[in-house]
């Protein structure tokens, strides 16, 4: 069976992704399982630059090939950010409800509502060869925060022919169409192929 690197720490990630991995006869391993700690600065322009840097990094430690994904929301009231920063923009208001409500603020002043989130993951098998694949849902932003489930900016995201919030659909709807989804097939797709 190949043996592959997925650079993250988050829990919810793995397991997510280990049991899509497990359908295709690939194993996964991840940092836990290498007792690695140490991540590099994700000081990129662009998901996909901040993919690759992690990529990379797990490749030249481990030797073994190595993806790293990266993700976040775009909004187009905020002039198409906080991309790259969406981790931090949600951290630095007191509470997510406080977050949620300054950007729904932002859509009602012009009413720009349109948003999309994207994941790019990045793949790197060799020393210097590196593939990248996107995922990108489009939609706007809620009215109103609604929803239980999920996480982030789940309860203001409407996808595009939705009437609902991400928050609101379960985990299997979700993933049936989410940005994250969409750019793990491609990458299972060049692997099995
Ligand atoms: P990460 O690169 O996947 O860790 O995502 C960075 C940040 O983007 C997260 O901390 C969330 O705030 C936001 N984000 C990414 N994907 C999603 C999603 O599917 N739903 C809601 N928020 C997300």
């Amino acid at each position: 069976m190949r043996q592959l690197l997925f650079f993250s720490n988050n829990n919810n990630k793995i397991i997510e992704i280990k049991k899509i991995f497990n359908k295709f006869n690939l194993e996964l391993i991840s940092l836990n399982d290498l007792n690695i700690s140490e991540e590099p600065e994700e000081n990129g322009q662009t998901f996909e630059e901040n993919a690759k840097i992690k990529s990379e990094y797990g490749f030249n430690k481990t030797g073994i090939p190595c993806f790293a994904d990266d993700s976040g929301i775009c909004i187009e009231s905020l002039n198409w950010e906080p991309g790259v920063l969406s981790k931090r923009f949600l951290n630095n208001f007191k509470s997510n409800k406080a977050c949620f409500e300054s950007v729904i603020k932002s859509t009602k002043k012009n009413s720009e509502r349109n948003a999309y989130f994207k994941t790019s993951i990045s793949l790197t098998f060799k020393e210097n060869q590196n593939v990248i694949f996107n995922g990108k849902i489009d939609g706007k932003i809620s009215e109103e925060a609604k929803g239980k489930f999920g996480f982030g900016y789940d309860p203001i995201f409407i996808p595009k022919n939705y009437k609902k919030t991400l928050a609101e659909l379960s985990t299997k709807e979700k993933n049936g169409i989410s940005h994250r989804s969409i750019a793990v097939t491609k990458l299972i797709n060049f692997l099995i192929n």
